[in-house]
C-alpha cells in the first residue's frame, strides 16, 4: 500500500540514549525508526575505492539491544558492500525492513531478496543519487520482488545535507510505473522539502536533522504525515 511511513533517521539520536530516542519519537508519532548501517572496510579497500560509505554507524548488535525495548518497525538501512553477510545477523538481532543497496548487489539480489523474505524480513532496494532509475526495474519486478525502492536525495554517508530535488523525477517515474510500491526518500527531507517529495510520489519519509535538530519534534512529523496523505 501507499500510506504514509514517517522514519525518523537514528543516525541524527543520541546513540547513547537510543531506547529513549526511540521512544520518544514513537511517542511523537513515528511510524519506522529508520537504521542506517555503515561500515567502512579497511584502509587498504577504501585505497582500492572498495568502500562504500566514508562513515561508520551501528550494526546487528546495537538492533538487538534497541529491539529489547521497543517493538518498533526498524527500517534498516544497508550501506555496506557485502549486504549478504548481514541478513541473517540483523534478523536475528530483530530488524524488519532489510534495504539493500543495488549499486553492490547487481549479481546476487534474487538470493539477497528470497534470503531476506525467508527470515521474515521486508525487502527493499536503494540507490544512490548518480544511479539511474532503470537499475531498480528488474527488482520490482521479478518473480521474487523487493516490496520498497528508497530513492537516495543525498549521497550517503551522513545526516544533515541539502536535498537533491532532481532525485524527484526517478520518484516520479516510479510511482508513475508502480501505483502501490512502498517509494521511501531519504536526505534531506523536512518541512521545506516534503511537498516536492510527496507530490512526487514518495510515501515512506527518512527524516534526521530535521526532526532531531526540532525544538518541537512532534509538529515535524505531524506535517511530514500531513503532506503525504494530502
Ligand atoms: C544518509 C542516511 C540518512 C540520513 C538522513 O546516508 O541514509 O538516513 O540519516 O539524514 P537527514 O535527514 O539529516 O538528511
Ligand atoms: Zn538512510
Amino acid at each position: 500500500g501507499v500510506a504514509a511511513k514517517i522514519a525518523p533517521s537514528m543516525l541524527s539520536s543520541d546513540f547513547a540514549n537510543l531506547a529513549s530516542e526511540a521512544e520518544r519519537m514513537l511517542k511523537f508519532g513515528a511510524d519506522w525508526l529508520h537504521m542506517d548501517i555503515m561500515v567502512v572496510l579497511l584502509f587498504i579497500h577504501s585505497f582500492l575505492n572498495r568502500h562504500f560509505v566514508p562513515n561508520l554507524t551501528l550494526g546487528a548488535p546495537v538492533i538487538q539491544s534497541l529491539r529489547k525495548h521497543t517493538e518498533a518497525y526498524l527500517d534498516c538501512h544497508l550501506m555496506v558492500t557485502n549486504p549478504l553477510d548481514y541478513v541473517e545477523p540483523l534478523s536475528k538481532a530483530g530488524a524488519s525492513g532489510f534495504t539493500f543497496h543495488v549499486e553492490v548487489s547487481k549479481e546476487n539480489w534474487q538470493e539477497l531478496v528470497q534470503r531476506i523474505k525467508s527470515k521474515g524480513m521486508k525487502p527493499g532496494v536503494a540507490l544512490k543519487p548518480g544511479t539511474p532509475i532503470e537499475d531498480v526495474y528488474p527488482l520490482v519486478e521479478g518473480e521474487n520482488p523487493v516490496e520498497m525502492v528508497l530513492v537516495m536525495t543525498v549521497e550517503p554517508g551522513f545526516g544533515g545535507q541539502k536535498f537533491m530535488p532532481e532525485m524527484m523525477e526517478k520518484v516520479r517515474t516510479l510511482r508513475e510505473r508502480y501505483p502501490s510500491l512502498d517509494i521511501e526518500v531519504d536526505g534531506g527531507l523536512g518541512p521545506s522539502t516534503i511537498n516536492v517529495a510527496a507530490s512526487a510520489g514518495a510515501n515512506c519519509i527518512v527524516a534526521g536533522s530535521s526532526v532531531f535538530g526540532a525544538s518541537d519534534p512532534s509538529a515535524v512529523i505531524s506535517l511530514l504525515r500531513s503532506s503525504v496523505e494530502e
